[in-house]
């Protein structure tokens, strides 16, 4: 901590950071970091670190940081109109424009997008509407939620219950019984090692059919999944998951959301997650790629399916009782509208696929032979290294040890290059702006061997 800083101090006393040791910060025990300005791949702190920022924030900036095509958009908007709500009818230029955009990129059985604020409200909405359809298909049992542990699915009251996380739910009194879940699609932790890959697919999908069966089809509403794990370790699905689970889910008239919160907008290059697998949601949940976090904003997108009963009951019960002052807040929108045209411009889906192959092959090549990675995986511009204490027994490390966050930490100290220690798991993850470029993967790949070797020799 530097001395005699104010704004250190200030911080300390007044601000509650989310997912922080409160107690540690506040007695100023962990590093406070204030970000001035960035561009590119790279960040800046206040003090003049440039750091490599291959986590993209929170996988978010997507396209980036500086983009003054954004910027202008967003204070283009402000300045004609900063402000104006959504509800019965109202629209601004931007939020029309910005529907018309996503659907002309969503899956074709895509109808409608609600706009929301972050990925948390969009999954809120997603399971106020599930239910909402339900009661209007006259099935008011049917409501429960199936999610995968180590799923991510935001903080909220029932987002927090469906993210599969214990740290999201100890102590907070989470999950809320409408939340169930089941087996997280993560061949290299399965308990079995015997198991080949498409055994563990038909194990994930008879474990899912097992739990409806115990629960009752007739109780059980919609599952939602990310197309890959995100926050949960990033994990590409076995081959052959969505298929298997999404003929689970038909047979029982289950309900299918596929929150695109990271996927969405080209992360796996592919515009969806749900084209890239082949993935039919009857919900698709989007935001962070959606403006790159250049403003807050997020969407449900609803398929024709779902829209049609929707409509139903407003007929026979009024308008919808749902939305946000901020609903469609026309800076996000100009934001949306500004992004998803620099993503085209730039074809940057197609260089997250391109550079985020080389990403993982040169990361899978550099650190694969060593003694205590026990596994490189990724797809697209998502990149995870999983390190172990034995690697032909796949043992684990201790929790305590916090192997995760010592390899982060030390990449950050010696070549200033940011990469996320995943929460439950000693998995580090990369996740960095499409916009990266095969130096800046070598770049990355060169500081990341070099802090497992400070850490693990
Ligand atoms: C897949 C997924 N869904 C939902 C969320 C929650 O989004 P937010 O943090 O904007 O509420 C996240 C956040 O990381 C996410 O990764």
């Amino acid at each position: 901590m530097l001395k005699n800083d104010q704004l250190d101090q200030w911080d300390r006393e007044n601000f509650f950071h989310p997912s922080t040791h409160l107690a540690q910060h506040a007695r100023g025990e962990s590093a406070n970091r204030v970000i001035k300005t960035a561009s590119g791949v790279f960040i800046e702190d206040r003090d003049g670190n440039r750091l490599l920022d291959a986590f993209a924030g929170l996988y978010c900036v997507n396209v980036g940081y500086g983009r003054q095509e954004i910027a202008e958009a967003i204070a283009e908007q402000a300045r004609e109109l900063a402000y104006y709500h959504s509800y019965v009818g109202h629209g601004t230029e931007a939020s029309i424009t910005l529907a018309k955009m996503i659907l002309d990129r969503a899956p074709k059985n895509m109808s409608k997008v609600y706009f929301g604020l972050g990925g948390s409200d969009a999954n809120e909405t997603n399971v106020k509407l599930i239910w909402y359809y339900n009661n209007i298909l006259g099935r008011p049992e049917k409501k429960k939620i199936i999610s995968r542990w180590r799923g991510y699915h935001g903080s909220g009251l029932v987002t927090g219950s469906l993210t599969g996380l214990e740290l999201f739910h100890k102590k907070f009194d989470l999950p809320v019984e409408q939340v169930i879940h089941t087996e997280a699609p993560y061949y290299y932790r399965r308990d079995n090692l015997d198991q080949t890959e498409e055994q563990f697919v038909a194990h994930c999908a008879a474990e899912l059919e097992a739990l409806i069966e115990r629960e009752g089809a007739d109780t059980i509403a919609a599952f939602i999944g990310e197309p890959v794990l995100g926050t949960g370790g990033i994990v590409p699905p076995p081959a052959g998951y969505w298929e298997a689970i999404q003929a689970v889910l038909k047979k029982h008239d289950i309900l299918l959301v596929a929150d695109e919160v990271v996927t969405g907008f080209g992360r796996l290059g592919s515009m969806f997650g749900s084209d890239h697998y082949g993935i039919e949601a009857d919900i698709i949940t989007i935001a962070k790629g959606l403006t790159s976090a250049y403003a807050p904003l997020s969407g449900s997108i609803v398929s024709d399916k779902v829209w049609k009963v929707l409509e139903q009951g407003t007929d026979e019960n009024g308008p919808i009782g749902h939305g946000w002052t901020y609903s469609a807040h026309p800076i996000g929108a100009a934001a949306g509208v500004a992004n998803l045209k620099l993503i085209d411009e730039l074809n940057l889906v197609q260089n997250a696929g391109s550079t985020g192959a080389y990403l993982n092959a040169t990361m899978a090549e550099a650190l694969a032979g060593h003694a205590h990675v026990g596994d490189v995986r990724g797809e697209g511009m998502l990149c995870a290294v999983e390190f172990v204490k034995d690697k032909d027994s796949r043992t684990f490390f201790d929790a305590a040890d916090k192997i995760g966050p010592q390899i982060s930490a030390k990449l950050l100290e010696q070549d200033k290059v940011i990469a996320r220690a995943m929460p439950q798991g000693d998995i580090l993850g990369f996740a960095p702006p499409f916009c990266l470029t095969r130096s800046e993967a070598d770049q990355v790949v060169d500081a990341t061997l070099r802090a497992v070797k400070a850490v693990l020799g």
